[in-house]
């Protein structure tokens, strides 16, 4: 066994898990967790605000420590190592999982694991289906993310696209708040647009058929509002299009980064907005017409979870890449530091 706890509060989910590295399903490789969302406490803002996403982490962590570990029928001591997300993230809340982490190393004489949030989205996916091996073709979408990366290896990231605006969750949480659907977004509009016609409303698809396979949802976003503010649509055929269309812009994108990466063992979606349902249904059908498995980790496992971390954390721990316990908590920290930035909306390349 190589047991590690892992911890998550990077954004407004506090979760705790125990994982087992040496475990060879996705069953016996997480021991438990749990997972808080801070929807409540949000949801009168319309949006997660740091300093209150900061604080409840603050109120949660330690005791949610306790009680996965009294879950998993096990002490601190049995833990082999500690992995806690160290960034990227709302800074407060980064900072809050990372000291509770050092602090645990500390007093049990444990290895601290420093782990990159986006590196836990991109190996939960080798969490849940033990099979996948590297390299292969990773769509990252979330809420404060939209990219596509070659994983070439546990901390080998060469990334293909990024969005020059908006992360793809953004405007899911947009759209809903735009049509008056609360906070958090992206499941109510999902669950919104199954009712809606996805043809009734004609909205842009930016970007498609563009050389490189960069995202952008502003303008949908704008088209969007406008046709809510056109007041002649019913709200679930917006839903619906809004959604048809965001996916017609993930499949065209993804489609020509398959084009440009090298050879590749499956096709990957991983992040928040990976659980929806009608993005993994197309998502399917491009890896099948490209000859390759989609590999989609269950929902739970989409949205921010701590058995992504620790998991990340046991790969880490496997490879003998532990971290000094004065790290830093990094509020930005991406997974290919040598991609080159690309030119924002409006700038001609
Ligand atoms: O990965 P995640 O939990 O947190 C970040 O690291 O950002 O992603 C959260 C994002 C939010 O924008 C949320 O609206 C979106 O994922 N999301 C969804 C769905 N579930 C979560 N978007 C579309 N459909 C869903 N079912
Ligand atoms: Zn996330």
């Amino acid at each position: 066994m190589a047991l590690i706890l892992g911890i998550e509060s990077s954004c407004d989910e506090t979760a705790v898990a125990v994982i087992d590295g040496a475990g060879t399903t996705l069953a016996a490789r997480i021991i438990a967790q749990r997972v808080a969302s801070q929807d409540d406490e949000h949801r009168p803002y319309g949006g997660v605000v740091p300093e209150i996403a900061a604080r409840a982490h603050a109120e949660t962590l330690a005791p949610m420590v306790g009680a996965v570990l009294a879950d998993a029928g096990l002490a601190l001591a049995d833990m082999d190592a500690i992995a806690a997300t160290a960034g990227p993230g709302l800074i407060g809340g980064v900072m809050v999982g990372l000291v509770t982490a050092k602090a645990l190393a500390m007093a049990a004489d444990k290895p601290l694991l420093a782990v990159n949030h986006l590196e836990g989205h991109a190996l939960s996916a080798r969490l849940a289906e033990p099979d996948l091996a590297f390299p292969y073709l990773l769509l990252l979408a979330s809420g404060g993310h939209c990219q596509i990366l070659e994983v070439r290896g546990l901390g080998q990231y060469r990334r293909l696209a990024t969005t020059i605006d908006d992360a793809l969750g953004e405007a899911f949480d947009k759209t809903a708040k735009i049509l008056g659907l609360g906070f958090p977004g992206g499941p109510a509009v999902e669950r919104l647009a199954r009712e809606g016609d996805p043809k009734a409303v004609p909205l842009p698809r930016p970007l498609l058929g563009s050389a490189e396979p960069h995202f952008s949802f502003a303008g949908l976003k704008s088209a969007v509002m406008r046709a809510h503010d056109a007041g002649i649509h019913k709200p679930e055929d917006i839903a619906a299009s809004f959604q048809q269309a965001a996916i017609d812009c993930v499949i065209d994108r993804t489609r020509r980064a398959l084009e440009r990466a090298g050879e590749v063992t499956a096709l990957v979606v991983a992040g928040g907005v990976a659980a929806n349902a009608s993005l993994r249904a197309a998502l399917t059908g491009l890896a099948q017409g490209a000859g390759l498995p989609l590999v989609a980790p269950p929902p739970k496992l989409c949205t921010d979870n701590a058995a992504m971390i620790g998991w990340a954390g046991a790969e880490r721990f496997a490879a003998g890449l532990t971290d000094p316990l004065d790290v830093l908590a990094r509020p930005r920290w991406p997974l290919d530091p040598d991609a080159e930035p690309v030119r924002g909306a409006g700038v001609k390349a």
